[in-house]
């Protein structure tokens, strides 16, 4: 008995401890509105379903509770959603599955919102439902890890930018390539190392084409596919696609399997190891790759 005892106020004093901390981290004087561990409830009194509802409690940047033993934020910046392409959506447009009741975090919810975005992208849909990625297509034995992305993995969810005739956000995703692709494609992310793409890339030279410049983004395929961007029956367009390289033919293309700079390639060919090395040192007298 005496031991559960003091065993509950040992919890009770690192609750406090953890409550502290929050408060100060987020708050800077300001109260959580609702307490990290009292129960709360919907006042339905407010246009629950509209944004300024959602922001009633979301919009606190003290917004915090505990789950699993960790503390967490639940606050929403006004700020980051105004600047973002979704300023004028509702949050139920994503949150589709909002409960209406406290605690509302029931269920599958990330999984949710992060697919919800077809219901109102429906180009993007239609092209995403042709691809690798879609998730009818089973793991063909490739080497990405699992799981094939939806929507707000490549995306994110509240600071989602225009890409359109929006310069900043078509620079954001296109630096983006490490989270958009590469932390599932770690090893095609490794060897996309060549002189003029990979490496001019993975240094910011905003000229270096992206993995979706070639591969496209939502209808990917794989490049033993016909309809592949990186078919070999399209590699002529793919390369001279505007903004990279002019005069493109057949015989040119030939130098796409450096592309990922298989090493193996090099290493059983001498002659392929010396065009290599030539090309890099005429890129570097160049200063090749840079914008
Ligand atoms: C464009 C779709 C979209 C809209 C609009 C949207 N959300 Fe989200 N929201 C998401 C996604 C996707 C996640 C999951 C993020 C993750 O798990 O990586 C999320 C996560 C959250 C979370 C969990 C904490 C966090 O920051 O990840 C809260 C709380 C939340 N949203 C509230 C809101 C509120 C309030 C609004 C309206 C002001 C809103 N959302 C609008 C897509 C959206
Ligand atoms: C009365 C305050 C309040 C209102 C109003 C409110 N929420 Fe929440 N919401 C919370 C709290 C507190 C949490 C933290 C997790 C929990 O305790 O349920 C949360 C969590 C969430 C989460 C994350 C769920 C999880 O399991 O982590 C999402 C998404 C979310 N809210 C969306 C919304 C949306 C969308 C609206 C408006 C339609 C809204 N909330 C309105 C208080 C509120
Ligand atoms: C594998 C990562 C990935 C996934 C998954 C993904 N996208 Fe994209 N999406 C991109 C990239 C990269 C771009 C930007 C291409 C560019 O213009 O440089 C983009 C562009 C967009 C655009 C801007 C217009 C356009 O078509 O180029 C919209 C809207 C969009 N995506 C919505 C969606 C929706 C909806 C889904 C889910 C059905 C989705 N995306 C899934 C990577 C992804
Ligand atoms: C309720 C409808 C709705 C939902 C749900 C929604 N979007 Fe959007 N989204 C829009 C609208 C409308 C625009 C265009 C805003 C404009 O043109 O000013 C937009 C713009 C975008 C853009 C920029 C398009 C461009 O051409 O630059 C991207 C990227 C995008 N959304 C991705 C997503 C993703 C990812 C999700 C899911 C996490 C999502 N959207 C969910 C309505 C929605
Ligand atoms: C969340 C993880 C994830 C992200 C992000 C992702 N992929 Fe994938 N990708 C996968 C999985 C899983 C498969 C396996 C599908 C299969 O083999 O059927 C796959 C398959 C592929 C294939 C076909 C591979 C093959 O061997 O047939 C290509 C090409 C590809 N992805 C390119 C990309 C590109 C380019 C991006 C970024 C625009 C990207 N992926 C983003 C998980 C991801
Ligand atoms: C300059 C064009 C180009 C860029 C940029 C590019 N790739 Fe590739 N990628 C190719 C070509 C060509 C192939 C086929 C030949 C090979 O496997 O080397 C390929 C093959 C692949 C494959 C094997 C599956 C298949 O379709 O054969 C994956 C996965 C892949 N790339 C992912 C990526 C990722 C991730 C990035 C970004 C880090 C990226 N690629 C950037 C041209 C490119």
């Amino acid at each position: 008995m005496g031991s559960r005892m003091s065993r509950t106020i040992i919890a009770a004093a690192v609750l406090v401890i953890a409550l502290a901390a929050p408060v100060a981290a987020y708050g800077q004087g300001v109260q959580p509105s609702v307490s990290p561990t009292a129960p709360y409830e919907l006042d339905f009194t407010l246009p629950t379903e509209s944004k300024s509802g959602c922001q009633v409690c979301h919009g606190d940047p003290a917004l915090v509770r505990i789950r699993d033993g960790v503390i967490m934020s639940y606050y929403i910046d006004d700020a980051v959603v105004a600047g973002s392409a979704h300023a004028d959506q509702q949050c139920v447009g994503c949150h589709i599955d909002f409960n209406y009741k406290a605690p509302h975090g029931d269920g599958d919810w990330a999984t949710t919102a992060k697919g919800a975005c077809r219901n109102c992208h429906d180009e993007q849909s239609v092209a995403f439902g042709l691809g690798v990625h879609r998730a009818t297509v089973s793991n063909g034995g490739s080497d990405a890890a699992e799981p094939k992305p939806l929507c707000g993995d490549c995306h994110g969810s509240h600071e989602i930018l225009m890409i359109t005739d929006n310069p900043a956000g078509a620079e954001a995703i296109h630096t983006d390539g490490w989270e958009v692709c590469g932390r599932c494609h770690e090893d095609y992310w490794d060897s996309y190392n060549d002189y003029y793409h990979g490496a001019a890339y993975k240094r910011g030279a905003e000229d270096a084409p992206s993995c979706w410049d070639c591969h496209g983004w939502h209808d990917i395929l794989p490049s033993s596919d016909r309809g592949s961007m990186v078919h070999e029956s399209h590699l002529v367009e793919t390369c001279g696609q505007e903004g990279c390289h002019f005069g493109v033919d057949e015989k040119y293309t030939e130098y796409a399997v450096f592309i990922h700079g298989r090493e193996e390639i090099s290493a059983a060919n001498p002659l392929v190891s010396l065009i290599r090395s030539v090309l890099d040192a005429v890129g570097g007298l160049f200063g090749g790759g840079d914008a």
